[in-house]
């Protein structure tokens, strides 16, 4: 038994080293941390549990029976952030890349098998050179058996994943399929296949960063949700991000104490609107301005940014934040706009996260390029995402609501239960040149007069108002006070929709 003892010691300390110190410091050298100490900045200190720290591969082939490290090339297991269960899986670089073999698989599996039945979010730390080449089908079956949890635990518990390394070819869909994916810049890439064979196939030449760095999936694909500096400023960022989650779709939205009084006025927001109705502004300074001490913790800041999107604090409870930015596009919907508003909506509505939404939408984006690009279908998924949502749904329209966008932003029709108008409001089917260029199109010599005519009838609240639309014309410096009050009463709004076995958003 000593000598047991003694192995268990030896296999423990080996564990803990990886591929072995060389590989550690090159690890470093990239400015990148072990899997080790990135789990340790992302959990509460000594709260880490790990499993399968004996775990070894079964590999035969190209001798690689000799070459086998304890726990092979995963570290996973559970721990806490702020006091709350956390599953992880770090993929451990220094271990044949980080790849992917069949055994890696078991341990990612094991930990996401286990989240779902205690109800706990999993984040992945992902730096693998993909599918173990040696093990062939084996690893591709790995990836397959978590592709299919990644989906089995879509909207059961939170799912991150945070590329802090390669991330290429197969690999690329477990990310792909949770909730949200983060990039480190400079030392992550993500892509289906690397600069080599698109050069072969395509004769284009493109680096790796080009291809699928930080920079090209947070500005122009819509990939990753965020990218943070270095490892420790994501893995703070992480920790950040998971506060505002339950733990999962069975938990309400998390509260916890807050200092920021909730019934304060908010002097800035009674002249924040321009005077001039086509004037932009920043609906990022409405945001921060109402919500607990000013933290936002945006989801996509660079990416479709005529959306602006995330997380806060209403007197402490967890909301999810959507709100046309006019600053961007005079804050227009587009294809690009709609589908990042409506993963984001779905999310909150899977996790009982309140959605608070802000309006001041001009329509959508007309022309070839978006009609091409098919904005009616993806522009339908914001709508759907919004009409599903049974969440407490609070919307404040601060400017324009025109046209069908008026409908798709968290309408009273799509079941709103708490609309709003800001004495600037203006709800109506368009702006008033194109209303009066439409209906006056042989009067062209009294256009300003027309014009006059219908901003007087439709560019105030009013319509809206007497029809029950929204239901009250509120002092923009109250609405903070006005949206922590409806929150507390719709803690116990209960609303489902009919039994099925899916709905069929249009994809
Ligand atoms: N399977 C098995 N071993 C792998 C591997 C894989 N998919 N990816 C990397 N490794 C091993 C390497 O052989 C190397 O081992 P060695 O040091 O004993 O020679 C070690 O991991 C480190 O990889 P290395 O290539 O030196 O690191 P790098 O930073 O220069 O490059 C990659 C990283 C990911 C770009 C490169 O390893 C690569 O292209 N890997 C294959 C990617 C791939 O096509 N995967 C299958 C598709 S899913």
């Amino acid at each position: 038994t000593i000598r047991v003892a003694e192995q268990i010691e030896t296999k423990r300390a080996a564990a803990l080293l990886g591929g072995g110190q060389a590989r550690i410091d090159a690890q470093h050298k990239r400015g990148k941390l072990t899997a080790r100490e990135r789990i340790d900045l992302l959990l509460d200190k000594g709260t880490f549990r790990e499993y399968d720290m004996f775990a070894e591969h079964t590999c035969t082939e190209f001798g690689m029976e000799k070459e086998k490290y304890a726990g092979d090339s995963v570290v996973t297991g559970r721990g806490e952030i702020s006091g709350r269960t956390v599953f992880v899986f770090s993929q451990d670089f220094t271990v044949f890349g980080g790849s992917l073999s069949s055994v890696h698989a078991k341990k990612v599996c094991k930990i996401m098998d286990e989240a779902m039945r205690v109800g706990a979010p999993v984040i992945g730390l992902n730096d693998s050179g993909g599918a173990r080449i040696q093990e062939g089908v084996e690893s591709l079956a790995g990836y397959a058996d978590i592709f299919e949890r990644n989906v089995l635990a879509s909207g059961v518990v939170p799912q991150i994943s945070m590329i802090m390394g390669p991330c290429a070819g197969g690999a690329v869909y477990s990310p792909a399929l949770t909730d949200f994916t983060f990039m480190i810049r400079d030392s992550s890439y993500l892509f289906i296949t690397g600069p080599d064979v698109v050069k072969a196939v395509t004769n284009e030449e493109v680096t790796q960063e080009e291809l699928g760095g930080a920079k090209t999936h947070t500005v122009t694909s819509g990939v990753a949700h965020g990218a943070f500096e270095n490892d420790v400023d994501g893995l703070m960022s992480l920790r950040e991000l998971f506060n505002y989650l339950p733990l999962s779709n069975k938990d309400p939205s998390p509260i916890r104490a807050c200092d920021d009084s909730w019934n304060r006025d908010v002097p800035s927001l009674d002249t924040v609107v321009p005077l001039e109705s086509t004037a932009a502004y920043n609906m990022k300074d409405v945001i921060t301005s109402l919500v607990d001490e000013g933290d936002f913790f945006e989801i996509m800041p660079e990416y479709a940014k005529n959306l602006t999107i995330g997380f806060a604090r209403m007197n402490g409870r967890s909301v999810g934040i959507v709100g046309n930015n006019p600053k961007f596009a005079a804050g227009c919907l587009d294809i690009n706009s709609s589908v990042k508003g409506a993963r984001f909506v779905r999310f909150c509505d899977a996790f009982n996260i309140p959605i608070i939404t802000l309006v001041d939408v001009p329509g959508f984006l007309p022309g070839t390029a978006q009609e091409y690009g098919g904005i009616i279908r993806h522009g339908a998924k914001l709508l759907y995402a919004f009409a599903e949502a049974t969440v407490p749904k609070i919307t404040i329209i601060t400017r324009k609501a025109y046209g069908g966008a008026y409908d798709v932003m968290s309408s009273k029709h799509l079941r709103g239960d708490r609309n709003y108008a800001w004495p600037t409001a203006e709800v109506a089917v368009m702006g008033a040149k194109g209303a009066v260029q439409i209906l006056f199109r042989k009067d062209k010599a009294n256009h300003a007069k027309h014009e006059a005519e219908y901003t007087e009838l439709f560019s105030n609240p009013f319509p809206a108002a007497v029809r029950g639309f929204v239901d009250d014309i509120i002092v923009p410096s109250t609405t903070r006070r006005r949206i922590c009050e409806d929150l507390n009463l719709l803690e116990s709004k209960k609303l489902k929709n009919p039994k099925r076995k899916h709905g069929n958003i249009p994809l």
